[in-house]
């Protein structure tokens, strides 16, 4: 795509050369980060630490299409980024409306641009601002609504801890995450670090319900965890698809 970034802090980087040094490493996964890179993909700086990898969000669009209740038809990504999710859930086909939600002015702009390039900017509904306060002015009511958040997961400590404390998450701790967005709907999927405490987890699951975690895995390992709270119906089998994400479904957690 020839359109090109003209505002600072919006990049569409080409060569190795021009890249941080202290992201080379995404540098050299940008193709498994985003397929179609090379068609003028649009990033921030801080957007590689936090974009959700094209075939995980695959996965996760197409394991929310065949779980989601039926008369669900629209999905909420309360933290967008540069669109990684939000793309794939348009490009799945299943929601009638996707919404996507970013409060940085720049992310924004990468994350439409992005879609353009997939083919689906004009399938979603953009709005740049804080997901709580449009979830208030805009969704209170709505009962059709299932609500997806890949929130900021306060920086790289999560990585080096053996279980990584909800509580302390950096700005919004699952306290604040799920409390904030179980007011709209029961259900909310949080993609969160694979380390996470899955007792934390489970602590918000409603009397006698079931909290399913899907962890997502890229060459044998597991990458991040999706918790699934509310309705959804994980009964089918999976098919195999050959793809290279994979995702192994972690016992039920029940309180
Ligand atoms: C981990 S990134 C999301 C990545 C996204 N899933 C993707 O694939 O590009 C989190 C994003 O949430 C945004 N954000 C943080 N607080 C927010 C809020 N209250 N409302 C909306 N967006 C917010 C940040 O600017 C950041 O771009």
């Amino acid at each position: 795509m020839d359109e090109k970034p003209n505002e600072r802090g919006i990049h569409q980087w080409s060569d190795i050369s021009q890249f941080p040094e202290h992201l080379t490493k995404y540098w050299h996964q940008r193709y498994r980060i985003w397929a179609e890179y090379n068609r003028g993909i649009w990033m921030t700086e801080d957007a590689w630490f936090g974009v959700t990898p094209e075939p995980i969000a695959n996965k996760i669009a197409a394991h929310l299409a065949e779980s989601a209740p039926k008369e669900k038809t629209i999905i909420f990504d309360a933290f967008a980024g540069v669109g990684g999710n939000a793309i794939a859930f348009a490009r799945s086909g299943r929601w009638e409306q996707v919404f996507a939600i970013e409060k940085d002015p720049k992310t924004m702009k990468c994350a439409k641009h992005n879609a353009k390039i997939y083919g689906v900017q004009n399938k979603i509904v953009w709005s740049t601002g804080d997901c709580f306060d449009i979830l208030k002015r805009r969704f209170a009511g709505n009962s059709n609504i299932i609500i997806f958040a890949s929130p900021p997961w306060g920086g790289t400590e999560y990585s080096s801890e053996d279980v990584f404390d909800l509580s302390k998450m950096e700005p919004y701790n699952l306290e604040k995450l799920y409390r904030g967005f179980s007011k709209y709907t029961k259900h909310v999927v949080l993609y969160l670090p694979r380390t996470s405490d899955l007792n934390q987890l489970a602590r918000y699951a409603t009397d006698g319900k079931k909290v399913e975690v899907a962890h997502y895995c890229a060459k044998g390992a597991s990458k991040a965890l999706c918790a699934y709270y509310g309705d959804f119906n994980f009964d089918v089998e999976e098919e195999e698809d050959g793809g290279e994400v994979t995702s192994a479904q972690s016992p039920e957690c029940c309180v």
